[in-house]
């Protein structure tokens, strides 16, 4: 219910004066979904509280780093003594050595790494090791996944093959954009065709192997074992984006998922983010030894960060990785997603509303359409009127999933099988406001 004077509009409207669509990232603004955001005041395991003191089950977990859910002691213990010594202080600390240790020992694709701040910088930073690795300019993305905001990745296709992809911001250079060629995911005639055109020219092809941000969308096994042969034979690098992926869809990442599907797979460069610093900007990539060695301060390609390896950053990451690491953690969080999704199907089907749905690890999504899409158009196919509907109805009843039908979710290990009940029954109420529209 909300109080007389309901705080979260309050803020809205003052912060609305002063920074940009009242946010500091947009799909905050729920310009989607409608309505007001909530502002949170607090969290707490599976929960938090907004300014107005209404609780809600929170399934986005600040999109993805809360995987213990918020607060757990062991991380907070471990920031609140890195904080005892020193905040930032721009030389090496023996915790990057070891969140380096810990991370290559997780994904052995991973011989080296480099700490960073953002998934964007990361990203970023990767593909320009890769254009330097290769001496190529041109990188192959596809339609529906996003890699942070660097210039070069806000591009969209172009009307053919042989077109130069679109920005699809402002003040991204075409000249810059003419270097992305944007293609529809999973599907391998284009992928043939854009490397039959291009293939010398390709410094990398970026991909989310479990696409995150068109809700919930996996690359098929075919597709994937067809990106990596191409890769191989034209001499392209193989990116794998695996800011949301990375220690949430298994311990060793959705790369894991497709080396025990492809044998001997791995991707060459790996981008990490959002858990690996269990809630704090710290950001990450990494790859073989040779690749890596080409950064500065030993190679040719330049990239440094003020805050890199932030010492209260990886003291929590480290924390995080720790318990995410302990025996049966990943059993545990992918039973808890499981009975979710499993939870919702049956009652999207009892009351007559079309779903499907998927998950791994900690990871799901969810459609109002009969059957899970393969690529980015059949995702926008949905009706947004009909998820905005069904937002609002979770939203009242103390339910948080995302403002957006194109964003995945999150279970974190502190949603209990409590929490789950509660969510599947709001959601029955609420998809039988939907059966008839
Ligand atoms: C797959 C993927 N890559 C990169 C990014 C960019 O990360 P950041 O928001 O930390 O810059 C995101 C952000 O959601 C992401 O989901």
């Amino acid at each position: 219910m909300t109080p007389s004077i309901d705080r979260n509009q309050e803020l809205f409207d003052r912060a609305r004066e002063l920074i940009p669509g009242g946010v500091n990232s947009p799909v905050r603004a729920f310009r989607a979904v409608g309505g007001t955001p909530r502002f949170v005041q607090r969290a707490q395991g599976a929960y938090f509280w907004d300014a107005n003191g209404q609780r809600y089950i929170d399934y986005i977990g600040s999109w993805g780093p809360m995987i213990l859910g918020h607060g757990h002691p062991a991380v907070v213990e471990a920031v609140q003594q890195a904080v005892q010594d020193g905040f930032s202080f721009g030389a090496p600390t023996e915790r990057e050595v070891q969140l380096a240790e810990a991370i290559v020992h997780l994904m052995p694709s991973l011989e080296m790494v480099r700490l960073v701040s953002s998934g964007t910088e990361a990203a970023m930073s990767a593909i320009r090791l890769a254009r330097g690795a290769t001496g190529r300019s041109r990188i192959v993305k596809f339609e529906g996944c996003y890699h942070g905001h660097a210039d070069s990745l806000l591009v969209k296709a172009g009307s053919g093959l042989a077109t130069f992809g679109h920005p699809t911001s402002a003040g991204v250079p075409a000249e810059v954009a003419q270097h992305t060629t944007v293609l529809p995911y999973n599907d391998i005639d284009q992928l043939e065709q854009a490397f039959g055109l291009y293939g010398s020219e390709i410094a990398c092809l970026v991909i989310e192997p479990i696409a995150g941000n068109m809700n919930f969308v996996r690359a098929s096994v075919p597709f994937m074992r067809r990106c990596r042969e191409l890769c191989d034979q034209h001499g392209a690098l193989l990116v794998f984006d695996e800011v949301m992926t990375g220690f949430r869809v298994a311990l060793g990442g959705a790369q894991s998922i497709y080396g025990r599907q492809i044998p001997g797979f791995r991707p060459d460069l790996t981008v990490l983010g959002k858990v690996i610093g269990g809630g704090m900007p710290l950001a990450a990539f990494g790859g073989p030894r040779a690749l890596m060695e080409q950064l500065a301060p030993l190679g040719p390609v330049y990239q440094a960060g003020t805050l890199s390896g932030n010492p209260i950053a990886t003291a929590c990451g480290l924390a995080t990785l720790e318990q995410i690491a302990q025996p049966g953690f990943f059993d545990a969080l992918a039973a808890r997603t499981r009975s979710l999704v499993d939870g919702l199907s049956i009652v999207a089907r009892s009351e007559g509303v079309e779903f499907s749905v998927d998950c791994e690890g900690g990871m799901f999504g969810f459609f109002l359409l009969s059957s899970l899409p393969q690529d980015y158009q059949t995702v926008m196919t949905s009706d947004s009127s009909r998820f905005n509907r069904l937002f609002h109805g979770l939203l009242e009843r103390g339910v948080y999933i995302a403002p957006a039908l194109y964003e995945a979710g999150f279970v974190s290990a502190a949603h209990t099988e409590d929490d789950i009940a509660t969510t599947v029954e709001a959601a029955r109420e609420v998809f039988a406001t939907l059966r008839t529209g």
